[in-house]
């Protein structure tokens, strides 16, 4: 496909006009004219230039936005909740295109958590394969040992495999509060995976918060705040994502 082109549904998508399932299902039914042509076909490509109606709605681009929320704990990193719980996108009501979370935090955690309209910038965000660092600051319950610290670097066995090799800092240690606080950078993005490896030593997480996204972080920022990504900052995160974090 030339770099230009894009498909059908992924375009009607993209409009925000409705989800990529949907507009299949709309091409199949015979309500979308690429040029005043009816297009049936699902896997048919257009480019920037090509006119696209739906149900007799020219559709347009929808510009991009990329944001850095700075999530509160209790906040739920999602667009709705059967439970009525306030969701991240609760703080962006005012926006008139829909944004998604790009990977999560969970419930009780807090920190940098980056939203955008642009499906192509989250899989980039998120794919395994392309290893953004991500640092956290957590508060554990029990004195970390030097050992403990040792094996995190490393990689430890969690039930769905090893960790890959993390960075870590003990920050301060209190003997008599029997407490803990560290910095862990990690690359990975397993379900609760930094609980889970402090867990492995026994260790329970009482605070956590995303402190650093690859060069981003929570600078001038208060807990429920958000800004835009710069267009700079933006490609720095596609390279990141594309060429490795050296
Ligand atoms: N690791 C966790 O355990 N929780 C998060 O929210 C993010 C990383």
């Amino acid at each position: 496909m030339n770099k230009e082109q894009e498909r059908l549904q992924k375009r009607i998508a993209n409009s925000g006009y409705t989800s990529r399932r949907k507009a299949e299902t709309l091409i199949a039914e015979g309500k979308v004219k690429v040029n005043g042509q009816t297009v049936t076909e699902l896997g048919t490509k257009v480019r920037p230039s090509d006119t696209v109606e739906v149900e007799g709605v020219k559709i347009e681009q929808e510009d991009k936005i990329y944001i850095l929320f700075y999530k509160p704990s209790q906040v739920i990193t999602s667009v709705s909740d059967d439970k009525g719980r306030t969701v991240v996108t609760d703080y962006f009501k005012q926006l008139e295109t829909r944004i998604y979370p790009v990977g999560r935090l969970d419930y009780d955690t807090s920190g940098l958590l980056l939203l955008t309209n642009d499906g192509d910038f989250t899989n980039l965000m998120t794919h395994p394969r392309y290893k953004i660092q991500k640092k956290y600051v957590a508060k554990l319950k029990g004195y970390l040992m030097r050992e403990e610290v040792k094996s995190l670097e490393r990689g430890i066995q969690l039930e769905d495999g090893m960790t890959q090799p993390a960075a870590v800092k003990i920050k301060s240690q209190d003997k008599e509060k029997n407490t803990t606080l560290v910095e862990i950078t990690i690359s990975e993005g397993r379900n609760r995976q930094v609980r889970r490896m402090f867990e492995h030593f026994g260790y329970q997480v009482s605070k956590l918060q995303r402190i650093e996204f690859g060069p981003l972080n929570l600078k001038g920022l208060n807990a429920g705040d958000g800004r835009v990504l710069t267009p700079h900052e933006v490609k720095i995160m596609r390279q990141l994502a594309e060429h490795g974090n050296k």
